[in-house]
């Protein structure tokens, strides 16, 4: 049997320990998002409940709208951090609460440009001067590879796991499919471009090596009504507010963590 997800985020709770690197933060991711936030001391605010970064900071403010991914991943962390349930586009925090912000894949969820530029607005209220702020991005690259390419990298096991490739397809599909300066794609075509591609799990997972049950997460965007966006870093640099100063873009060294950088940027108001 099969369930519709319009909001799936509250699929994806049920099948979390399936998701691996690059959708979760690597441990390269984690100590690139350490060194990003050292030095700074003050109140941390945490886009979604992702268990890997709640222990980096303390104090620590987690915000998630989705109570399902709530009650399956937050865990009070030692340091006193609490979680609230709210939008991170309405943001309900009074000016200057946070020293420090991080987010693993959060703008990914949002409309390229015009979303990107709301949580951005909402973030800089929120930050207190020369506050620190580290997010993982994920980024098509320049050069896109088609649809097929990518399907043709699983069929010779040249991918490690289906994530990377679900990734890698998402992204050609926006790098190849559609007009050039295309960034958004709609949740629900990645399974159905997939479906079409690949028609033959049980083929693929004996062809890539992947557990047929990791292969089968991809159901739960079916008939998703949220969109993805994966601008090009340029793209991306483009939507990053002049008050928010670009330190650093930090790479791991995992799978596909040519499309994972973390962008380290400064409140400089
Ligand atoms: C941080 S993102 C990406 C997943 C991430 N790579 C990870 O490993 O945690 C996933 C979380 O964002 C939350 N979310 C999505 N859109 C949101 C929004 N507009 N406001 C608040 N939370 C949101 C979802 O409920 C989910 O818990």
């Amino acid at each position: 049997m099969t369930t519709t997800h319009l909001n799936h985020w509250q699929g994806q709770s049920g099948q979390w320990q399936r998701l691996t690197s690059p959708l979760r933060p690597h441990q390269d991711d984690i100590d690139l998002f350490a060194r990003a936030l050292s030095g700074h001391t003050g109140p941390c605010l945490l886009f979604g409940v992702t268990p890997e970064l709640v222990p980096l900071a303390k104090p620590l403010i987690a915000v998630d709208n989705n109570t399902g991914m709530i009650h399956k991943l937050w865990q009070d962390s030692p340091g006193g951090g609490h979680v609230v349930l709210a939008d991170w586009l309405h943001l309900p925090f009074a000016p200057h609460t946070f020293d420090r912000a991080m987010g693993d894949g959060c703008l990914t969820l949002f409309q390229y440009p015009q979303q990107y530029a709301t949580l951005f607005d909402q973030l800089l209220r929120a930050l207190r001067p020369h506050a620190r702020v580290a997010l993982r991005l994920f980024i098509r690259p320049d050069t896109a590879e088609t649809p097929e390419a990518a399907c043709e990298a699983a069929f010779t096991r040249k991918i490690g796991n289906f994530h990377a490739f679900k990734w890698r397809l998402a992204m050609a599909m926006v790098g190849s499919v559609g007009p050039a300066n295309q960034t958004n794609i709609k949740v629900a075509s990645i399974r159905d471009t997939f479906n079409q591609l690949l028609p033959d799990r049980a083929a693929l997972a004996h062809a890539s090596g992947w557990p047929l049950a990791d292969i089968n997460t991809i159901d739960v965007y079916r008939d998703a009504i949220a969109s993805y966006s994966f601008p090009t870093l340029s793209q991306m640099r483009d939507c990053i507010p002049a008050s928010l100063k670009i330190n650093d873009v930090l790479y791991g060294r995992y799978e596909l963590a040519a499309c994972c950088p973390i962008i380290v940027m400064e409140y400089c108001p």
